[in-house]
């Protein structure tokens, strides 16, 4: 009797069983995973997803490499062959290639120029872990197979590179034209290069360096439409581009030997905390109101005036009018230039350059807080348009500014990022001032002097080893394919001249030919390279040992 129970219900895990089995096996094991499966399933995806990443921005790689044009969702338009900023447009979704998208945007930070090699030295890296991975071989083996690799190659690319000297102009000059050669405006590299070494070389004379770091926040750019990338200049002082002179009632728009100051409060009649109305009934009620106003004003004029005050750099408000056309009037009859619309950013830029505080309290404008230079005026542009520039600054200018013009905002934009890549590589050159050459010869050293390394290594190490280095060769092949090269011939002869010694030799792009990229002039910042390996490198192991994705609502 018992037993007939007991056979009729079943018990809970023969229940379950039947269930299990319900399911078809198949189904099983390629829906809801094995263990084993799902985190090789996971790890795939990420590959894939991270790798198509790299293969979008592959084309853009080196001189001859593409630029694209990225509209978003509201229409806006970029022109672009840096790789952070295409990037970051892309909207990536995926978590894995939203990490190669971070990791170009730290290159960005740590290095400037570089953006596009570090994505795509990840995307290989990950093609040639996937190889590894199908092979069997643990993650986290390949994961420190690779690690190891990378501080093989730093050691490598320690021994290529060549000292520079701040005082070799034409050597930092060359390396801002290899990062700018790859760009829409490398044809104005000859003018946009020299500018940027020396607003660069400017700060370090003026001691302006923190950890011996130029902070590029000391280089204003500034954008106006209008002109050719020519027609660019840099000054030590500064140059607002949007901010209006105020005209009104005939003020002063030039000022020899000013005494500048920057205020932070508005000029014209206070309001109420609280929304609130103020009813007049009679005229004479209208009058009194109006006249406090004007006496109100006029005081605060006054004590500015008083002060030796000549110029007045006004903060936008988002409050009120910072400053209305009643103070505009009398601020002209006082012969005080006013310059309106200071945006907040600024603010520490323009005391850093004129020696200037910021005054938030017209009870605190003491002559104590004015800045100084030699001149202030407003000058016109070849076709009609206004700058404002403030020139002489005291002493070593500790800032500099720069005024890029060009003939629409795509090309304008272009010109800015360029810009300031060419910047961070003279910055990389004065925080390690070591330069190695161009046109894929350090991938290509590293990769031979790798792959003979792993021939002396056992076990799975050399497998990684050897997979590290045959990643770094997508460079040169890349460049060569971008150039319309035959890439599997270039990067044979390439690799067999590296093993005889010739470990300068890279790929003349232009010539479309090997030659010594030392002699050719094709060099760069050694720790843009090193800092895209590392990247990479780190970027790649963190993707490799990531198993499962959860998702938490
Ligand atoms: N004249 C040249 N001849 C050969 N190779 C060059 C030349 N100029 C630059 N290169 C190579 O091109 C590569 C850099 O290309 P590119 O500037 O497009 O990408 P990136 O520097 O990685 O990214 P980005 O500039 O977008 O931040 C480097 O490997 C560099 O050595
Ligand atoms: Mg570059």
């Amino acid at each position: 009797m018992s037993t007939s129970t007991a056979s009729s219900q079943p018990s809970k895990s023969t229940a379950a069983n039947s269930q299990v089995q319900f399911v078809s096996p198949q189904f099983f094991s390629k829906k809801t995973f094995t263990t084993e499966e799902k985190p090789k399933d996971v790890r795939h995806n990420n590959i894939l997803a991270a790798k198509t990443l790299a293969d979008i921005v592959r084309t853009s790689l080196g001189p001859r490499g593409m630029d694209k044009m990225i509209k978003d969702s509201k229409g806006h338009v970029t022109i672009t062959n840096d790789g952070a900023t295409i990037v970051n447009q892309l909207q990536v979704l995926h978590p894995t290639a939203k990490m190669l998208v971070e990791t170009s945007k730290a290159q960005d930070i740590a290095a400037g120029d570089g953006t596009t090699t570090v994505v795509v030295l990840a995307g290989a890296l990950l093609g040639q872990a996937q190889i590894l991975l199908d092979k069997n071989i643990e993650p986290a083996v390949i994961a420190d197979g690779f690690s190891e690799a990378c501080a093989e190659a730093e050691k490598i690319l320690n021994k290529m590179e060549k000292p520079v000297d701040l005082d070799d102009f034409d050597s930092l000059v060359q390396n801002c034209v290899t990062s700018l050669s790859s760009k829409v405006v490398s044809n104005y590299s000859q003018i946009l290069a020299p500018i940027a070494v020396k607003s660069v070389l400017q700060l370090v004379k003026s001691g302006n360096l923190v950890n011996n770091e130029v902070d590029l926040r000391d280089i204003k750019v500034r954008k106006k439409i209008g002109g050719t990338l020519e027609d660019t200049e840099m000054l030590e002082g500064i140059i607002f581009t949007d901010n209006k002179v105020s005209h009104s009632a005939g003020g002063p728009t030039k000022v020899v030997d000013p005494k500048i100051g920057l205020i932070q409060f508005c000029i014209s009649s206070p309001k109420t905390e609280m929304e609130n109305s103020i009813v007049v009934q009679e005229y004479s009620q209208m009058d009194r109101v109006l006249k406090e106003e004007r006496a109100y004003i006029i005081k605060m004029v006054k004590k500015i005036q008083k002060t030796g005050c000549n110029v007045l750099l006004i903060q936008k408000s988002i409050l009120r009018d910072a400053v209305n056309d009643l103070a505009l009037h009398f601020l002209a009859k006082a012969k005080i230039l006013v310059i309106r619309d200071i945006e907040r950013e600024d603010v520490d830029f323009i005391c850093k350059t004129i020696n200037c505080k910021p005054i938030a309290h017209i009870d605190s404008f003491t002559p104590d807080k004015l800045g100084t230079a030699k001149l202030c005026e407003e000058v016109v542009l070849s076709e009609g348009s206004k700058v404002v520039k403030i020139t002489g600054v005291p002493n070593e200018s500790k800032t500099m500014s720069i005024l890029v013009r060009g003939s629409n905002h795509l090309l304008l934009d272009e010109a800015e990022r360029s810009l300031h890549d060419a910047l961070c590589v003279v910055r990389s050159i004065v925080k390690r001032k070591a330069m190695v050459p161009g046109g894929s010869a350090p991938e290509t050293e590293i990769a031979v002097k790798l792959t003979e390394l792993s021939s002396s290594t056992e076990g799975f190490k050399s497998y990684c080893i050897k997979a590290f280095a045959d990643a770094l060769e997508v460079i040169p092949y890349t460049l060569a394919e971008n150039a319309g090269l035959n890439p599997i011939n270039i990067v044979t002869e390439l690799r067999n001249k590296h093993l005889n010694g010739e470990s300068s030799s890279g790929i003349n792009v232009k010539k479309g030919i090997i030659s010594d990229m030392f002699e050719e002039k094709v060099i760069q910042p050694s720790l843009v390279t090193l800092s895209a390996l590392k990247l990479a490198t780190e970027v790649v192991r963190m993707i490799l040992k990531i198993d499962d994705i959860v998702i938490c609502r």
